[in-house]
């Protein structure tokens, strides 16, 4: 295939309008799988259980068919990108391979946040654009409404939008053929050194690390020496493959951190400018795993290991708490890479785990100006007189926008004032004849520990379901933050610990002292939980004792003999607070823990 055959494409869109489904039609009307009995909707492209549970893609997928238009067999590769607000960058690294997207829009739905997120990735790219109208066939599709929606929103021209049904095929030759005529080709040289450019990595148990790349220049012979510009690493090329295609190289590598996403790759002997920088991935959201059962480490270890050479923008490293004993701290993009993680490492190594509350890294400013970012909060100043060198904590926080039909956008603003939303601001982005057809697009800026806990559960709960959310990055912000530390019977325990806004100290330390006397199983003497804030008790409870009859057994009028079982019992009672065990079993962890 010479590059003029050749189309790089991705599908862009908002979770759950589609964009598996017409893949995987694209795929059966290229001949490149068979097509499935009717009824089965499997698809081709989503690999993991959790993904299909949660009908989301995590990890971007490639496939490449073949398909005879204008009279020439043309090479179509499609890059697919995740739908989640997580995985933008994955989203942004994917489209780097591509000259061309299909922006699909679910005409019941409409324009929704992901939808306008995607675009601007795509645009910025300067990439071409294919508007798709999907799921025309359900009876809820307004696809004259939506369409001019599409046209106002990403302002395009409503003749180049194409109407499909992805599940019954309806409409999806019309996509074949707009790839092909409407994409540009890829411009490369096929007599220039070779430049690839990896994009995405694979783990294969047999073959290690895969890494996929397109080929910007050049042909990549079998045998060819490849290097890295990056880690300076040399390479077998095992297939041939020519300047605009997309392919695998397998090499030999044990450990994913080898490829770099972003990288470029050359000819050994002949080297190339690399390609222009690449966002790298950033882990917002941080949480410690450890087992249950704390023999388990090594297997936990192990596994967590494994899992990343297949996710590489997990980032690990070890931690050690006094109540949960070794375990890992892990970092994750966001929220729902988190979940998806702990599922898959649920499903596929029958880990039982516990996972603490996730935090968001917050920097800390010293007196003299230095700063450090601090991603465990047991590593937070308590700002007694010891630790006041640190002048200012600042925290992440994140441009949020949120689409809602009208008749919502007053729950929608209470939501995110709550949950301390500045900057807010809306307008319509389509009117319809009433409040539930007008929709409004909602932003403000919001701190990104707001949102990782059940920011988007209540979003979805509270406009039942129909609002969407999005986000970005939007740096650092001064804020009001302290650590509240959690005592049992006068010890802290490491592993409960949080970083609170002010606003919220009262009400977040009360919920947990509730949540804790709830589980903590009774002991033999009574338990004070407290919620601290360096020396200020914020709430506290008393779990009352559990006093054994000791005197159960005896009768009659051995007075004497009670009270000396009676006294041996408040010894045991005194030796248990001397040292401050508390008996905890893991499992109450694992309760208070849980969402
Ligand atoms: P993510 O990978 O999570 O972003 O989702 P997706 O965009 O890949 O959506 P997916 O293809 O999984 O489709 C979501 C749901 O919509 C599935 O239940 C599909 O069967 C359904 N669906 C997709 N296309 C059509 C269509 O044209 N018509 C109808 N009626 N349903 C469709």
């Amino acid at each position: 295939f010479t590059p003029d055959v050749i189309r790089n494409f991705s599908i862009i869109a908002h979770i759950d309008h589609g964009k598996s489904t017409l893949a995987d039609r694209l795929l059966e009307l290229t001949g490149t799988i068979k097509k499935k009995e009717s009824g089965k909707n499997e698809q081709v492209l989503d690999k993991l259980k959790v993904e299909r549970e949660r009908g989301i893609t995590g990890k971007a997928q490639t496939a490449s068919m073949v398909h005879v238009a204008n009279g020439k067999p043309h090479l179509l590769n499609l890059i697919d990108t995740p739908g989640h607000v997580d995985f933008a960058w994955e989203v942004s690294r994917s489209l780097a391979a591509c000259q061309g997207a299909l922006l699909l829009v679910d005409a019941s739905q409409g324009v929704q946040a992901q939808s306008i997120s995607v675009f601007h990735v795509a645009q910025e790219r300067g990439l071409t654009i294919i508007p798709v109208l999907n799921k025309i066939d359900l009876p809820a599709a307004q696809p004259e409404l939506i369409a001019s929606q599409m046209t106002a929103t990403f302002g395009i021209n409503p003749e180049d939008i194409l109407a499909i049904s992805a599940k019954t095929g309806k409409g999806v030759e019309a996509v074949l053929q707009a790839i092909i005529d409407r994409i540009p080709a890829p411009q490369c040289k096929d007599d220039a050194p070779v430049k690839a450019f990896l994009f995405d990595s694979l783990y294969d148990r047999y073959r290690g690390v895969i890494s996929l790349v397109n080929i910007q220049d050049g042909i990549l012979r079998k045998g060819d020496k490849i290097a890295s510009c990056h880690t300076r690493k040399k390479e077998e090329a095992t297939d041939i493959l020519c300047p605009g295609q997309v392919g695998y190289i397998a090499c030999n590598m044990k450990e994913s951190s080898e490829a770099h996403i972003g990288d470029t790759l050359h000819r050994v002997g002949e080297p190339v400018p690399p390609m222009p920088g690449f966002k790298p991935s950033k882990a917002m959201v941080y949480a410690g795993i450890f087992p249950i059962d704390t023999s388990d480490f090594p297997k936990l270890e192990e596994s967590i290991k494994r899992l990343t050479l297949t996710d590489r923008s997990v980032t690990v490293t070890r931690e050690s708490s006094s109540a949960l004993g070794q375990g890992c701290r892990l970092g994750f993009l966001g929220t729902l890479h988190m979940d998806v993680f702990r599922q898959r490492l649920e499903d596929e190594y029958d880990a039982n785990i516990i996972i603490t509350a996730p935090t968001v890294p917050y920097k800390l400013v010293y007196k003299d100006g230095k700063e450090k970012f601090i991603s465990n909060p047991t590593d937070f100043p308590d700002f007694n007189e010891s630790s006041i060198r640190v002048t200012e904590v600042q925290e992440p926080v994140v441009k949020a926008s949120i689409i809602v039909p009208e008749e919502y956008f007053g729950d929608m603003m209470e939501l995110c004032y709550s949950r301390r939303a500045e900057e807010l601001d809306h307008r319509y982005l389509s009117s319809g004849p009433d409040a539930s057809s007008s929709r409004i697009i909602l932003t403000c800026v919001i701190p990104l520990s707001e949102i990782v806990t059940d920011f988007f559960d209540q979003l979805k709960g509270r406009s039942s379901g129909f609002a969407s959310f999005d986000y970005e990055d939007a740096g650092y912000q001064k804020s009001d933050l302290r650590k509240m530390v959690f005592l049992l019977n006068g010890k802290p325990v490491d592993a409960l610990a949080l970083i609170v806004h002010r606003s919220a100290q009262d009400t977040v330390g009360k919920s947990w002292v509730k949540k804790l006397h709830k589980v903590i199983p009774r002991q033999l003497f009574e338990v004070p939980i407290q919620a601290v804030i360096g020396k200020q008790v914020i709430s506290r409870e008393t779990l009352p004792a559990n006093r054994a009859d000791v005197t159960a057994g005896l009768y009659g009028g051995h007075y004497e003999r009670k009270l000396k079982h009676l006294n041996n019992q408040k010894e045991g009672k005194k030796r248990l607070k001397r040292i401050g065990t508390v008996d905890l079993p893991q499992e109450a962890f694992f309760d208070i823990l849980k969402r």
